[in-house]
């Protein structure tokens, strides 16, 4: 498909009969009032967000991150759910446990940051973990002024691979877009990921349309008219090759965690009280009905299926 492999027939990640059409993040409008807002409503909540979202699986690891990256950034990272799995995949993947590669993991919010602090710990052995406060809009990182030559000596070579999960649509698209550029080495990668759950599953959709009540922003729509994938980054002019790779799996969890998990989206942080608590009540309700078990409700276990759409592109080479 032209570099772009959404839900190919020949990629073992997604079962055969699955290509649906490409999952639809969840973007939200930048033009909207309150988007702003809804960015920095993660603070309220951030210990929260540690507990119930969702994590990634090795496999997208594998994925987004290439063997032999020697520098990764982490931007938007939250409270590290990325992070962490970043440097777990490093450890576990590589005969020298990561040793000498850099992670760095870039917020604007210091309580996110606490909690990644707390949950990422670095093994003695394994890769340096740095923790800067920082913006995609201003990356916290020196510039690479030409391929391969920086303007300090502290990062000669540039960032290997780029990763945005589940924010990317918080960002100023085309300064983000350019700051990933103005840091990363030659032939560096940028990588837009989004956990998704699969609303091809009628729990996740009745879920999803109660959401919709209580606020949710619409999904985008990354397609073209003929159907084909459309890449976030489609007029960035330092990214090229977009490759497109869907990896689903499933999340288990209680009712109890996925009501909570519901808790730490942006718009319900700051939806009006008599919102949030209307929809509670509907939540448990529908979950009451629609989850088997006896027990409490909170107990019962839950299956999500998730779609995790991860967007790779390469930076283009950059000459003096
Ligand atoms: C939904 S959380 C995702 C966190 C983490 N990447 C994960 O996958 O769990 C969105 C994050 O984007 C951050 N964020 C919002 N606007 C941002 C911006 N302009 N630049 C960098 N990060 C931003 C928020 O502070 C928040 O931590």
């Amino acid at each position: 498909m032209g570099g772009v492999g959404v839900d190919a027939a020949d990629d073992d990640r997604t079962p055969a009969g699955a290509a649906t059409g490409v999952p639809r993040p969840n973007y939200g409008d930048r033009s909207d009032p309150g988007h702003a807002a809804r960015a920095s409503a993660f603070a309220l909540a951030a210990g929260e967000y540690a507990r119930f979202r969702p994590g990634y699986p090795a496999e997208v690891i594998a994925v987004a991150v290439p063997d032999d990256a020697a520098s990764v950034l982490d931007l938007a990272a939250g409270t590290g759910k990325l992070t962490g799995a970043v440097v777990a995949h490093l450890v576990g993947s590589r005969p020298d446990r990561g040793a000498g590669v850099r992670v760095v993991a870039v917020d604007p919010l210091p309580e996110m940051l606490a909690e990644l602090r707390r949950a990422v710990v670095a093994p003695v052995s394994g890769p340096v973990v740095e923790v800067l406060t920082g913006s995609a809009e201003h990356i916290p990182l020196p510039t690479v002024v030409a391929d391969g030559v920086a303007d300090t000596a502290a990062d000669p070579a540039g960032v290997d691979v780029v990763l945005v999960a589940q924010a990317f649509h918080w960002f100023d698209a085309p300064a983000a877009l350019a700051e990933a550029a103005r840091i990363s080495a030659r032939d560096g990668r940028l990588v837009l990921l989004w956990n998704l759950e699969d609303r091809r599953d009628a729990l996740v959709d009745d879920v999803t349309r109660l959401l919709d009540t209580a606020g949710r922003p619409a999904d985008a729509d990354l397609t073209e008219p003929d159907g084909t994938p459309r890449p976030p980054y489609a007029d960035a002019p330092d990214w090229t090759d977009p490759d497109l790779t869907v990896v689903e799996w499933v999340d288990h969890l209680t009712a109890g965690e996925l009501i909570a998990r519901t808790q730490t989206y942006s718009y319900l942080i700051r939806a009006e009280p008599d919102v949030r608590d209307r929809f509670l009540v509907e939540l448990r309700d529908l979950l009451d009905r629609a989850v088997p078990g006896s027990g409490p409700l909170v107990d019962r276990p839950v299956e999500v299926p998730m779609r995790t759409l991860l967007w790779s592109a390469r930076r283009r080479g950059r000459s003096r």
